[in-house]
């Protein structure tokens, strides 16, 4: 393993992954092909933008030609995908973008991957692609129970890495990563957008009756789990990445006000998602028969991850006070006036 390709590498997980791989490993040239979507933000790569073993292209993953290209152009062995549509609700408003580049932006990497004999290709999915669990953990051999289009796509994503590792022989590894956290996320997602609402003193729309219960997963520690199955899994393997860290809505929201120094009265309940997943939780083991174990405990990393976003208003700021502002009054205006 050489010259990486990470698809989606300008995103929250893909480019907290770029800087771990550079800082971890000095013989890797990590390449970053991205689109630039509105989650996609060149300012999470400045701290590595001088770095010689680091570039960017510009590109869709859906575009054929030039995914074929860049992988000649530099000589490729190594694909990580997180390119993707990621937000549920988003989802919810139009799925179209999430078909595209979720499934068939997937395809066109799988198929790229097969003509020039990368050596591996590793699809960041999610334990979305499950559906709900009111009880016990999800196993890698669970059957897919998609609920929202987003989960859709990505499990439809997944069924097409199986289907090129059984049928072609294609060497691919699975993630299902659990819910992520840390910095350079996009303030759409609720860890960000609750701490970023508090520190500005404005309203935290919490859903329903907040006791939907997801497992946590700091940004780093899903990093490090997709080095460990990027380098040990099997080829074909499938592996659960979750933080163990179960805690419903509620206990989230609380703690972040807590961290942020911030009053409960900011709690704003509003109307639920619709096909609001329950739970999740995630049997991880087998991940961690291979080495691999979360390096801090939820509470430290929630607590960092209040203090990075209240450090570093430049990174978010602009985001919520430009293009954001749209979306927020979408999704939020309604509910929050009839709260
Ligand atoms: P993100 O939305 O922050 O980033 C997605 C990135 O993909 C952006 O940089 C965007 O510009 C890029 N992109 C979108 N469409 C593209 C296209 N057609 N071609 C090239 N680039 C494109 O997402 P994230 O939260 O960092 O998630 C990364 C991956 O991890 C996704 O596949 C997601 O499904 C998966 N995942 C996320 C979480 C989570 O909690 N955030 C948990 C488990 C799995
Ligand atoms: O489980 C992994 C998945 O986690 C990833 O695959 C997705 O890319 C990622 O977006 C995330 O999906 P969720 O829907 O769980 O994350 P989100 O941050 O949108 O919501 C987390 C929970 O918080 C969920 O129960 C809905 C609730 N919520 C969310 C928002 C944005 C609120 O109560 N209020 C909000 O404003």
């Amino acid at each position: 393993m050489k010259n990486i390709l990470v698809t989606g590498g300008a995103g929250f997980i893909g480019s907290n992954f770029v800087c771990y791989m550079l800082d971890k490993y000095p013989d890797y040239n990590l390449y970053v092909y991205d689109k630039l979507t509105y989650a996609g933000n060149l300012d999470n790569l400045r701290s590595v933008q001088d770095n010689e073993r680091y570039k960017f292209l510009l590109g869709d993953i859906v575009d054929r030609e030039m995914v074929n290209q860049v992988i000649d152009d530099n000589q490729i062995d190594t694909i990580v995908n997180f390119a993707a549509e990621s937000h549920v609700d988003r989802s919810i408003l139009s799925a179209d973008a999430f078909i595209q580049t979720d499934i068939v932006g997937t395809h066109v990497l799988l198929d790229a991957a097969r003509d020039h004999n990368v050596s591996r290709i590793h699809q960041v999915s999610t334990d979305e692609v499950y559906g709900s669990i009111l009880e016990g953990l999800f196993k890698e051999g669970d059957p897919f129970e998609p609920n929202s289009p987003y989960a859709a796509s990505k499990a439809g994503a997944e069924l097409l890495v199986r289907a090129y590792n059984e049928t072609y022989d294609l060497n691919t590894v699975v993630t299902r990563g659990s819910n992520t956290f840390g910095p350079y996320q996009y303030p759409e997602k609720i860890a960000p957008l609750f701490i970023t609402n508090a520190i500005e003193n404005k309203a935290l729309p919490l859903y329903g009756d907040g006791l939907q219960v997801r497992d946590w997963l700091h940004v780093t520690d899903h990093c490090s789990g997709i080095d460990v199955v990027l380098h040990k899994g099997v080829s074909g393997g499938v592996y659960n990445l979750g933080g163990g860290n179960e805690r419903t809505n509620i206990e989230v929201t609380e703690m972040i006000l807590q961290y942020a120094g911030k009053p409960l009265d900011l709690i704003a309940p509003v109307n639920d998602r619709p096909g609001h997943d329950r739970r999740y939780a995630l049997d991880s083991s087998l991940l961690m028969s291979l080495g691999w174990k979360p390096a801090k405990t939820f509470e430290e990393s929630l607590e960092d991850t209040v203090k990075w976003y209240q450090n570093n208003d430049w990174w978010w700021k602009p985001i919520k006070d430009g293009e954001f502002k749209e979306y927020y009054e979408q999704q939020y205006g309604d509910r929050l006036n009839s709260s």
